[in-house]
């Protein structure tokens, strides 16, 4: 059984990220999405709100699971058994870091390979970090995100208004 797992912050989940998740989920047997809960970031949203809106969004693919996670990713992986990472690759600019990550996690953990997808063409200008600047400015995120995270968005900004 192939388990991989696909970390990231989806703060919030973009059309980018479910581009990924539909294409990797289609290469292993079973994919958890891992949501970091990063106390050292404030996030937009909680973890459990970024798990929530993920189950919504994947309940189509059959083989994906979402799942919140602390500390190391690659004590995560081995905790799932998994024997992969997935990781988006938009750019030049992702290239760096990801390879640092990768590199890191494989010396920390050599079972657990990180295997890259280049993004779609179409998403590869799309971050989460765009989508809430846009949305903070009132723009239209609806070709960014799935609808249902943009209410979820929308609700939220809605919100800092009113503290504002
Ligand atoms: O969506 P992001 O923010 O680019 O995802 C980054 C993530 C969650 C994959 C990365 O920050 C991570 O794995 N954090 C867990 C801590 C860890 O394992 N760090 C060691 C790798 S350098």
């Amino acid at each position: 059984m192939l388990r991989a797992v696909y970390p990231g912050s989806f703060d919030p989940v973009t059309f980018g990220h479910l581009d990924i998740i539909r294409r990797s989920s289609k290469t292993v047997d079973e994919l958890v999405v891992g949501v970091l809960n990063n106390n050292a970031k404030i996030p937009l949203f909680s973890v459990e709100e970024r798990v929530k809106m993920l189950h919504e969004v994947t309940k189509e693919f059959q083989n994906v699971k979402v799942m919140p996670f602390e500390g190391l990713l690659v004590e995560f992986a081995k905790s799932l058994n998994a024997q992969m990472v997935i990781r988006g690759l938009r750019a030049i600019t992702d290239f760096e870091y990801e390879l640092q990550m990768a590199q890191t996690n494989h010396k920390l953990a050599p079972d657990v390979e990180t295997v890259f997808l280049t993004t779609s063409l179409k998403y590869s200008y799309l971050s989460s970090t765009t989508v809430k600047e846009v949305a903070a400015f009132g723009g239209d995120i609806s070709q960014f995100v799935p609808e249902y995270v943009a209410d979820k968005i929308q609700e939220k900004m809605e919100k800092k208004e009113c503290k504002s």
